[in-house]
């Protein structure tokens, strides 16, 4: 994930924004970089890790920012890395998050003359500072006048040569400042400068601040306002997990975040489209006759609840494997068969086999992970990234989110160009996307339910999940999550598959947690369901707005968003897999036996 740091104040700069991204190691990133300025402005970038970045040799200038970059907009390259300076290299800018709108910028930047180095989105911005600056503004209100150009998520920190200001605002992005003795601070992450401050302001979307020797002001709609100075009492391990006990709530917590950032861009409801910058060859995917998803653990049952998208929505066959079981089967055509490598890590060995096998057959692959630069990026003819952002813990949380959200995206594209998805019904599955960060948060807000239900049952003997259609694979999900991080006893059935055997399981001591919602078939789970309960086992279901639910013995209310409401389920049974292992006590973010990359088959 991007990092931003930043330092105005009364000592060197250089080591401080330096000691600033080591800090901000942990989160991930593949590129660096940091800008100086006095009186002039001094940049030293390149891709790898922050020990190979040299500070620039400017020892008095006092101000300075600095990043760490997690590629979306062009591979991790030096010219890539942050920071980015404009046209006369007067003013450099860091960014996290994305410019959806910079492709018309940067053309119309074009046109009036400028030269660009990079494949980044970010590079428009200190070009359209610096045209801000040419007309008379000074750099404050230059960012002012920029940020009505901008759509998109952001947070963004400038400086420019021959002052010692930082100017920086928040869009959706997280911005935090510190105010110590020696000076101001500025970062993304409080990690950065707890060694300097506890102090800190939290920016609130649409502030502007300026940071200089001993000043910060912060302005809203163009007037000065007053913000909070707290102090954080975390030490650094917890301020890394953002104040979380652990890293796997952090980013469950994180979802709206890593779906906004998956979605960004990618959408255009007006022609009823998606676009994940894939050059299929041309008349490809009207020719296809099947996809096939290859893929292990979680990412295997986001394959499957994309298969199911694909077949329903696009009319297209489409089939998972198991990435350790895979074959390609002689007796399809390679030519029309799309084999997508669905992996997290994009090192996951029994996946990597499985597309090597694939691509000796001929067929053509597609990766869809969250790791720029991983083995399956480069051994796949093409690749969509889910932009999830790193996941430390060793449970898979938001990249189950952003797998599917990704993956919908394509159902989209494919559906289009195969002719066989309306714009309408195409603008349907868009709109429904585009309400998801908004639901995950609703469904985070209702934590305080799910630690209720999960001190009533961890106690438990066993517990079961079960749901149809979209809701099978989040069944399957729900128990995996469950007995991975606590350890107890957890299986996943189709809902219809309980009386065929299974039953004979259920006891008061085995709960069972059902997907009661749109794309689930509610109405028959709820009779499985009931089947259950007759037979003494508590009934726990997430349940979409109005549907009856008088019968259960916990309800968890999920927000209306179509096909994808199985998705938000999803996001009750992480919380629920999380605080039954809590209150175990068991080591959730590194779970006996398990990693987190499965590079052995
Ligand atoms: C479960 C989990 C694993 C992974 C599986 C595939 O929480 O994390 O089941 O999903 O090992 O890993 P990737 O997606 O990296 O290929």
């Amino acid at each position: 994930m991007c990092g931003i740091v930043g330092y105005a104040g009364t000592e060197s700069a250089g080591p401080i924004v330096y000691s600033g991204l080591e800090n901000l190691d942990y989160r991930g990133y593949d590129s660096a970089g940091i800008a100086l300025v006095d009186r002039e402005l001094t940049v030293t970038k390149r891709s790898g890790e922050v020990s190979e970045l040299s500070v620039p040799d400017r020892p008095n200038a006092t101000c300075g920012i600095g990043h760490t970059r997690w590629s979306t907009h062009g591979p991790p390259t030096d010219a890539n890395a942050h920071p980015h300076t404009s046209q006369n290299e007067s003013v450099a800018v860091v960014h996290n998050g994305i410019i959806e709108n910079y492709e018309s910028l940067k053309g119309q930047l074009l046109k009036e003359g400028h030269e660009f180095s990079s494949d980044t989105d970010t590079e428009v911005i200190p070009h359209l500072l610096e045209r801000e600056i040419e007309d008379g503004h000074d750099l404050l209100s230059a960012l002012e006048r920029v940020v009505d150009l901008l759509d998109g998520s952001y947070a963004i920190a400038a400086v420019r040569a021959g002052s010692d200001e930082i100017v920086a605002t928040r869009h959706e992005s997280p911005l935090v400042v510190g105010h110590g003795d020696e000076g101001a601070f500025l970062a993304s992450d409080v990690t950065a400068f707890l060694d300097h401050t506890r102090d800190i302001t939290y920016l609130e979307d649409g502030d502007i601040v300026t940071l200089e020797a001993g000043t910060v002001n912060v302005y809203h709609d163009g007037e000065i306002v007053d913000r909070e100075i707290e102090t954080v009492e975390w030490d650094a391990d917890a301020a890394e997990k953002g104040g979380y006990e652990h890293y796997m709530r952090k980013e469950i917590h994180e979802q709206p975040t890593a779906l906004r950032q998956t979605l960004s861009g990618r959408i255009d409801l007006e022609r009823g489209d998606a676009d994940l910058d894939i050059d299929f060859p041309q008349g490809y995917l009207e020719s296809l006759e099947e996809i096939q998803l290859v893929a292990c653990g979680t990412s295997y049952y986001a394959s499957q609840y994309a298969a199911q998208l694909l077949e329903e929505t696009v009319d297209v066959r489409a089939t998972v494997e198991i990435a350790s079981e895979y074959e390609f089967d002689g007796g399809r055509d390679p030519w029309r068969t799309l084999v997508i490598a669905v992996t997290q890590s994009g090192e996951t060995a029994d996946t990597l086999r499985a597309v090597r096998h694939a691509a000796e057959a001929g067929a053509r692959t597609l990766a869809v992970t969250n790791t720029l630069g991983s083995t399956v990026t480069r051994e796949t003819d093409d690749t969509a990234f889910i932009r999830a952002g790193p996941e430390i813990s060793v449970a898979a949380t938001k990249t189950f989110a952003s797998q599917i959200a990704t993956l919908a995206l394509l159902t989209v594209a494919i559906g289009r160009e195969r002719g066989t998805l309306s714009s309408a019904d195409a603008r349907d599955i868009l709109e429904n996307l585009r309400e998801l960060p908004g639901a995950v948060q609703q469904v985070l807000d209702e934590e305080d339910a799910v630690v209720e239900a999960a001190r009533e049952y961890r106690d438990s003997d066993a517990f079961f999940f079960v749901g149809r259609r979209f809701g099978y694979p989040v069944a399957l999900e729900g128990a995996l999550k469950l007995k991975e991080i606590s350890y107890d006893h957890a299986e996943g059935f189709a809902s219809g598959e309980l009386k065929h055997g299974p039953l004979a399981l259920v006891s008061k001591k085995t709960p069972v947690l059902a997907v009661l919602t749109a794309g689930a078939d509610s109405n028959e789970t709820m009779n499985n369901l009931t089947e259950a309960q007759t037979r003494g086992a508590p009934a726990i279901g997430a349940v979409s707005n109005g549907a009856s639910v008088s019968s259960l013995d916990c309800a968890l209310t999920v927000p209306i968003v179509g096909v994808f409401e199985p998705l938000i389920a999803n996001v009750y049974f992480q919380l629920f897999a999380y605080h039954v292992a809590n209150m175990k006590g068991r080591s959730i973010d590194k779970p006996r036996n398990l990693a987190k990359s499965v590079t052995v088959e």
